[in-house]
């Protein structure tokens, strides 16, 4: 039927008495004639009203939730309540049926967990259905905003032989046969007999490719899957999760910064501006959740309260240094309530931290920049200090940390003595050191973890629940 109309256009328009052809999901089927219709372009349903007289029973009896049908009828304004159109059906088709007694979705609320074990049903949810429609539009429009600003979107590779973060988390790629693995003559593995003749792995980060290409092209982003092996098993982290990495030539740290506060404040407005319906949605939802937990652990402010709020203000900068002030000065740390106590000057900031600056003390994002350089990764710029590098966070209320990024080392000789430290070859990145060698220039970038953007537009609280297929240890299900 070729004069298919999406739910979404029907209800966008104003046009009635039509005909039309509409296909979609049955969710509930009242009083053997009205239909309430998802074909998940939109949060609403549509009603198909059911020429019960002439319509078979057999047909009839198979339009039960979750068949797939294909309806024909005339667009009409709505009689009753909760809908302005439906459709008087003359000629109802059922294309796929859905047993009642074995389809998992019955109209009812399922919990989130029961939910991902079905995660290859649960699009069909109002709730999944909100969430990957505002994952589409979040991806769309940092792509929008990129291309705006005349970034070039660059595909790293996939498979590489780098461990950009040398974090050493990473999964490795190989073709050799586990069960015989070849070794050389000292014992270990001889990766000469592998695929590409050497050790590769899932990349961490397109980071250091990124740099290649902004040191020729300017301005340049990835937006690519990425993979740690890291064992966290946590509601922020998954083994499996998109990044978008942008790079700049001839910028410094305010510009980096600059440039993530600019693209997140775009990307909340555009899902504000789109997608009120699905917003709406989400914050009911969360609302009822809230209701079971004690007042003082509810939100303050409504899901859309809050994505508006992140518009309305600067996020709040400052260093390491002043935060680590604020944080021994903190009730929860000298009273000990902090699982992880700071201590000094030089501690990494835990979750909890990072969270108590942003939700208890700026109570807005904040951006904290030069941390020492110990606990950021060898590509850094040095501060004149020695000390901390031009490293920058955003942290984000409910999230913790949602960026991180940081102005590069460009002066050669200071990289390589910072690869010593790290014990990185510097052999093995020669490719990486001929920027420095070749036309070097300041330069900044930063990493934005998709699903924890979609984890706080969204208002979900578990990153499992913002990807399709959730990959996290022991988890590759689908
Ligand atoms: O802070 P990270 O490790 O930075 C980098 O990878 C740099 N190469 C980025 C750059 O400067 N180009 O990761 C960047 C972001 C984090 O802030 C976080 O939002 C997200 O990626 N992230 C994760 N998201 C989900 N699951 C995980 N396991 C994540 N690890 C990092
Ligand atoms: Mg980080």
């Amino acid at each position: 039927m070729s004069d298919r109309i999406k739910i979404k256009e029907i209800l966008a328009s104003d046009k009635v008495d039509y005909t039309a052809t509409v296909k979609g999901w049955v969710r509930t089927f009242r009083n053997d004639q009205f239909i309430a219709l998802s074909d998940g372009s939109c949060l609403k349903t549509f009603q198909v009203v059911v020429d019960r007289e002439n319509t078979a029973p057999e047909v009839l009896k198979r339009i039960t939730t979750g068949a797939a049908i294909a309806a024909k009828g005339t667009i009409v304004a709505s009689q009753g309540k909760g809908q302005s159109y439906e459709m008087q059906a003359e000629h109802v088709e059922v294309l796929g049926v859905a047993d009642p007694e074995k389809y998992p979705l019955q109209p009812k609320k399922h919990s989130l967990e029961f939910l991902r074990e079905i995660a290859h049903l649960r699009f069909r949810t109002n709730t999944f259905g909100a969430i990957f429609r505002l994952r589409h539009s979040i991806a769309f429009a940092i792509h929008q905003f990129f291309n705006e600003k005349g970034f070039v979107y660059l595909h790293t590779p996939i498979i590489t032989g780098s461990d950009a973060e040398g974090a050493g988390e990473m999964f490795q790629v190989t073709t050799l046969d586990l069960e015989n693995i070849p070794k050389q003559e000292d014992g270990n593995v001889d990766f000469k007999k592998d695929f590409f003749s050497k050790q590769t792995n899932l990349t961490v980060s397109g980071q250091l490719e990124a740099e290649l290409g902004a040191l020729a092209l300017s301005d340049v982003y990835t937006f690519g899957p990425t993979f740690r092996a890291e064992n966290s098993n946590t509601s922020r982290h998954l083994a499996e999760f998109w990044m978008i990495e942008p790079e700049m030539a001839f910028a410094d740290l305010d510009d980096d910064m600059d440039l993530a506060e600019d693209l997140l404040k775009y990307v909340i407005k555009y899902c504000l501006e789109k997608h009120q319906d699905d917003l709406e949605f989400l914050e009911n939802r969360l609302l009822n959740e809230e209701k079971q937990k004690p007042q003082n652990e509810r939100s303050p402010m409504s899901l859309r309260e809050k994505l508006q709020f992140c518009l309305d203000q600067p996020f709040e900068r400052l260093t390491y240094s002043e935060a680590i002030k604020i944080l021994l000065n903190s009730k929860p740390n000298k009273k000990k309530k902090f699982q992880f106590v700071i201590e000094d000057w030089g501690a990494d900031l835990q979750s909890e931290h990072e969270r108590y600056l942003v939700e208890k003390h700026f109570k807005k994002p904040v951006i904290l920049t030069d941390y020492p350089k110990e606990i950021k990764a060898f590509y850094m710029k040095l501060n004149d200090d020695g000390k901390t590098v031009r490293a920058m966070d955003i942290l984000f209320p409910g999230i913790g940390e949602i960026v991180g990024g940081s102005q590069r080392e460009e002066r050669l000789d200071v990289l390589l003595s910072r690869m010593e430290d790290f014990d990185i070859p510097a052999h093995e990145m020669e490719w990486f050191l001929d920027t420095r060698r070749f036309g070097t220039c300041e330069h900044a970038g930063f990493g934005l973890g998709f699903e924890r953007l979609v984890l706080f537009i969204t208002g979900m609280a578990n990153i499992r629940d913002v990807i399709p297929f959730p990959r996290y240890p022991g988890a590759a299900e689908f």
